[in-house]
């Protein structure tokens, strides 16, 4: 049966989600919309939707092969991929390495200063309330997951995809500097990594010049965004 879509089931800022063919089945259809500051800010990069499938299949066929369950099936076209369904858990999992974005603006910590250990956080998932912070107790009275063992669960995951990651980005002369997950559940109930995994959602830098390789670019209007992601694909083709 080839894959069709059928519905468009959610417009985000940088995805539309297709319901397809096969109720198991959904298509992310990847953007070129920019935002950033809780859609506050906005444009449009030619080709960034494009770049950010490629850039997440490869990391989502990456973390597969090292026995990390993910959403990911295969790359459908540039734009589009075809993944599992899952039902989202309402928390953004946050792993700092390096001190910067909104970790030295709240706390006061330097911008690439290096963690004692690497931060995990949990932002609820909720663009009306602008994201904010959650501890344990929040997530569980918001009833975000079942119980505290899946949060300790999130934090296990979060931790040994940034472990593959730094290693992976070592490789090609980058610095992980921060990035977002985000988690659900598939039919079976199993948690699995759901999202995109796209320099949208990571701080990445030069390992020898600390250039920021991200959508710091378009937050921090330096330009150059494009040439940026580019130049983060041709490294992870070129591994
Ligand atoms: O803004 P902040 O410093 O908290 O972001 C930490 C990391 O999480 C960054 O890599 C950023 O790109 C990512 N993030 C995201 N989506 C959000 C919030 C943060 O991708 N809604």
């Amino acid at each position: 049966m080839s894959i069709q879509k059928t519905k468009l089931l959610y417009e985000g800022k940088a995805k539309k989600i297709w319901e397809t063919n096969d109720s198991e089945l959904l298509i992310s259809e990847f953007k070129d919309s920019l935002t950033a500051f809780n859609g506050e800010k906005k444009s449009q990069e030619a080709g960034k939707g494009a770049l950010n499938n490629k850039i997440s299949a490869e990391l989502f066929d990456y973390l597969n092969k090292k026995g990390i369950p993910t959403h990911y099936i295969k790359m459908i076209d540039d734009t589009n991929m075809l993944h599992k369904r899952a039902q989202v858990i309402r928390i953004e999992v946050i792993v700092r390495n390096i001190a910067a974005g909104s970790l030295s603006r709240s706390l006061g910590i330097k911008e690439g200063t290096k963690l004692p250990f690497t931060l995990v956080e949990f932002d609820y998932k909720n663009d009306d309330l602008g994201d904010p912070k959650l501890n344990d107790q929040h997530c569980l009275i918001l009833e975000l997951v079942q119980d505290e063992a899946e949060l300790d669960y999130l934090r296990y995951m979060a931790r040994k995809i940034n472990y593959f990651l730094q290693s992976f980005y070592q490789e090609l002369n980058l610095k992980l500097v921060d990035f977002k997950l985000e988690f659900g559940r598939d039919k079976d109930g199993n948690i699995i990594l759901i999202d995109e995994l796209s320099p949208d959602n990571f701080r990445l830098w030069d390992a020898n010049t600390n250039e920021k390789m991200d959508k710091d670019r378009f937050r921090q209007g330096l330009g150059g965004l494009a040439e940026a992601y580019t130049e983060v694909l041709n490294r992870i083709k070129n591994r």
